[in-house]
Order: structure tokens, then sequence, then C-alpha cells
């Protein structure tokens, strides 16, 4: 009986010695003193088979046995506790020297950036910013712009209508021209640029849902060379110094004259390459003087006030501009794509 207390303090003595969490020296109080199955209490039951002459002795060896062992976990318990305690503080403890977390910035869309910038360019000229609806009556999409009701022109503008009260999505950012004339007297000069709609396929230029801009101004004696300056004006501040700009005689219902205009080619400066398919010029808007017909349907008198308008895809720049070569990327949401931006 001597020999196996002697033996249980050596085994407790090494399984302490091993013991380096509060949860091990827990699970070793457990194991000697656990009222079950603890080795001491088993100890203490065996106390009742020692032949009388021996009792004492082993008895006397088992209480110190326990006392020491209780005492040594107690010690060990603290010491435990007190090393948790100051590896937790240094795990918690501030290091000011660590760099700091950035928040993680949003970035504008292509689109959006040229969309402002524009817009930059004309307030400076004292234009009006208004995006007017991209849900459109007939009359201010087409009808008012002397697009009659079977003219042949709305074929160019393949429409999505919707259901509710013969209401259409705009296919073209001129309904503002219409908007903005009914609601102030001239002079007035607006800049407007939004989401358009139209029936097309998606390529890689074309989709459904895309963005134009328009531009226009009423005030009396304005003619056709106030709208090559400020074109030439605004193809400068949009895509830089050095580019030629021409007009060719086009067609809108809207305008009388009407033009196409060409600037020549960002990528060889007007030498040929493949993206102007070597023609050195770039197709970017069309425009033209505003028709009669479409001041006189929003009671402005042609005798006494003109003006000029013109459209263009923002797409269309943002792609030239930022040399993206597929519209889709515009529309796809990539993070990759919009981070470059
Ligand atoms: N609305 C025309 C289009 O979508 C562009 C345009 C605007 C032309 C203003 C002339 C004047 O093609």
């Amino acid at each position: 009986m001597l020999d196996q207390i002697a033996r249980t303090g050596r085994e407790f003595d090494s399984a302490l010695a091993s013991a380096s969490s509060a949860k091990e020296v827990d699970d070793l109080r457990v194991r000697y003193f656990g009222r079950k199955a603890g080795l001491i209490p088993a100890l203490f039951a065996r106390l009742k088979e020692v032949p009388k002459e021996q009792k004492k002795a082993a008895g006397d060896a088992l209480n110190k046995l326990r006392d020491r062992l209780e005492e040594a976990l107690r010690q060990k318990t603290e010491r435990v506790a007190g090393e948790e305690a100051t590896r937790k503080e240094a795990r918690e403890t501030l290091d000011v020297t660590l760099p700091g977390r950035k928040p993680r910035l949003g970035h504008l869309h292509p689109v959006t950036i040229v969309r402002q910038q524009m817009e930059d360019i004309f307030r400076e000229m004292s234009y009006s910013i208004d995006p007017g609806p991209e849900v459109e009556t007939d009359w201010y999409n087409f009808e008012a712009l002397n697009f009659t009701p079977d003219h042949p022109a709305r074929d160019t503008q393949d429409t999505f209508f919707v259901d509710v009260d013969q209401l259409l999505l705009r296919t073209h950012t001129s309904n503002a021209q219409i908007r903005s004339m009914e609601r102030w007297k001239p002079p007035v000069k607006v800049f407007s640029a939004g989401r358009v709609y139209r029936r097309d396929e998606i390529t890689m230029r074309k989709s459904p849902m895309f963005h134009q801009a328009e531009g226009f101004l009423v005030d009396k004696g304005i003619h056709i060379g106030h709208l090559r300056a400020t074109l030439e004006h605004f193809i400068k501040r949009v895509f830089g110094e050095g580019l030629q700009m021409r007009m060719r005689p086009s067609y809108f219902p809207f305008t009388e004259p009407s033009a196409e205009v060409d600037m020549s080619c960002v990528f060889c400066k007007g030498a040929g390459c493949g993206t102007c398919s070597q023609t050195g010029w770039m197709e970017i808007l069309g425009c033209g003087m505003i028709h009669p017909q479409v001041l006189r349907n929003v009671g402005i008198d042609p005798d006494e006030w003109s003006g000029f308008a013109f459209g263009l895809g923002l797409d269309r720049v943002a792609m030239i501009k930022f040399d993206i070569p597929n519209i889709r990327t515009l529309f796809e949401n990539d993070l990759r794509v919009l981070q470059q931006f």
C-alpha cells in the first residue's frame, strides 16, 4: 500500500509538470480527486483492506499525499491562470505600428465619368442640366419631334412599348427638347443625359439599353455657326486638342438642316487605322437646326426664335476614351473592370 501511495505521488508529479493549460490542470484534478473515479478517494477506500498494524502508517502517508497534491494543484492553477492572462493581454494590446485598414472606396462607372464631364462642360456654358423621363409618351418621343404617326424614321428607332396608357421607353434623349421648351420660355439652353432603349440585338456595339446625351439651345439669331462652334469646343474638351471636325448632311425629322458630325480618329489622329476602317474619321454625333415645326409644336414662334440641337451616344464616347472594344463590358458590372476607373 505504501508503495502504491508513493507511485501515485510520482505519477502525479510528472503529469502535473507537463500540464500547461487550465483545462489540463482541471483534468488532472478530476483524475485524482473526482468523486466517482478519483485515484485518491479510491486509495482511501482501499485503507480498510490494509492489515491493522500497517493502517496508521498508510493512513498518514495517504493524508500527506492528499494534502500535497491539493496544494500542488492549487498553485499550478494559479500559475496557469496568470500565464493565460498575460498571453491574452499581449494579444489584445494595441499595436500602434500596424498599418491602418484602408476603407474600400467605390469607383465611378466609365459612363458616369463621361456624363459628369460633359455636364460640367455645358454647365460652364450656363446650360441647365435636366435628364428628362425614361418612360415617355408618343408625343414627347416622336410626334412633337415631327415624327408623324406613319413617319418612316420611326422604324429606325425600334421601340419598346409599355403596356400602360400607351407609354413607351424613350428611344433617344430628344424628348428632353420638347419637355424643356414646354417648361421654359426661350432663351433656353439645356443639356440632358440618360438612358435610352431600342429593340436591338446585343452586339459588340449595340445594346437594347444605352446612354445618350442631348444639348440644345433656343435664342434669337441662332445659326449653324453657333452649333459648329459649340461642338468644336465640346469635342476639344472631351477628347483633347488637335482633332479635326467635319459635318456631313444627314436627316432627322426634328432638325433642318441636319448633319452627322465626324471627328478625326483619336487612335491614329486621322492617318487611318483599323479602328476607323482606314478612313481617319469617327462618327460621333447627330445634330441640326431645330425644325420650325418642332418650335411651333411647343408654342415658340420660329420667325422670332431659332435653335440648334445635337445628340450623341455616351457609351460610344466612353468606349473611345477608355479604349473599350465591346459595349457589353460597360453593362456586365465586372468589378475587375470597374475598379480600373
Ligand atoms: N436623337 C437623334 C438620335 O438618336 C440624335 C440627334 C439629336 C440628332 C439632336 C439631331 C439633334 O439619333
